[in-house]
């Protein structure tokens, strides 16, 4: 097992963010983390990358705990992550913002390096252009090209697909499996648009005000009445 979350709460006041959630996932596979809007799956990834400390629960990466590393070392153990919130240089070029991804490991990443992240998302050609000059769903993969330039073995992506356009989706979906196959990552997606999580996903867990509500195969995920009634009772 790669990652293993233990009965993790988290509380912000009165909210209960987190109740309790537990799941694993094993190295080198794709990792759906769905729910309605505040179910609490930004939560999860801000718990994993230690940006919050839970109040209860364990975090393991590799069989050893996450809780113990400060959230500026995160990257070091091989976790990257993206945001739900674009958040790039916009008067920089697109390879600077890929660049920025390496140097905030303390490596002086070079330029070929960052060139190839930037392949792997297929935006090799617009290296040179200035990041606020692309589409949103062509910033948003710039972001993961950055994310990459950390060399991850576990990558997260919160709403990956966000802003973006069928083909877009499409493409996105295409570059996950890669990742997956041909770089070996590990990946915990977070994301609404359903049928790019059933088909690139290997396993599904599913989160409803903070606590999981089913785990599974996509298909079987997706045919559960809970799920199905979780994001029937909220409107999105
Ligand atoms: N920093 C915070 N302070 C207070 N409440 C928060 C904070 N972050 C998240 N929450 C609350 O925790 C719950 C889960 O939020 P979040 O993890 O962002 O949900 P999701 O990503 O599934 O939409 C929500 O009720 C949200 O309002
Ligand atoms: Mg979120």
């Amino acid at each position: 097992m790669l990652l293993s979350v233990r009965d993790v709460t988290l509380r912000f006041g009165g909210i209960v963010a987190l109740d309790g959630v537990s799941f694993d996932v094993s190295r080198g596979v794709v990792s759906g983390l769905i729910g309605p809007n505040g179910a609490g799956k930004t939560t999860v990834f801000n718990v994993i990358t230690r940006l919050y400390a839970p109040d209860a629960g364990e975090v393991e990466l590799d069989g050893k705990s996450l809780l113990r590393t400060p959230a500026h070392g995160i990257v070091r153990r091989g976790i990257a992550r993206t945001f739900q919130n674009i958040n790039l240089f916009r008067s920089m070029s697109v390879l600077e913002n890929v660049l920025v991804g390496g140097h905030s490991l303390g490596r002086s990443a070079g330029e070929r390096e960052a060139l190839e992240a930037l392949d792997v998302v297929g935006l090799a050609p617009l290296a040179g252009k200035p990041a606020a000059a692309l589409p949103y769903g062509t910033q948003k993969r710039v972001e993961i090209a950055r994310a990459l330039m950390a060399q991850p073995t576990l990558l997260l992506l919160d709403e990956p697909a966000g802003g973006l356009n069928h083909e877009e989706v499409e493409a996105l979906g295409d570059f996950i499996l890669r990742l997956r196959d041909e770089r070996a990552l590990t990946i915990l997606l977070v994301e609404h648009h359903m049928s790019l999580v059933m088909r690139v996903s290997d396993h599904v867990n599913v989160l409803s005000f903070g606590r999981k509500i089913a785990s599974g195969p996509p298909a079987q995920v997706q045919a559960d009445p809970a799920v199905i009634e979780a994001y029937l009772g909220v409107q999105e």
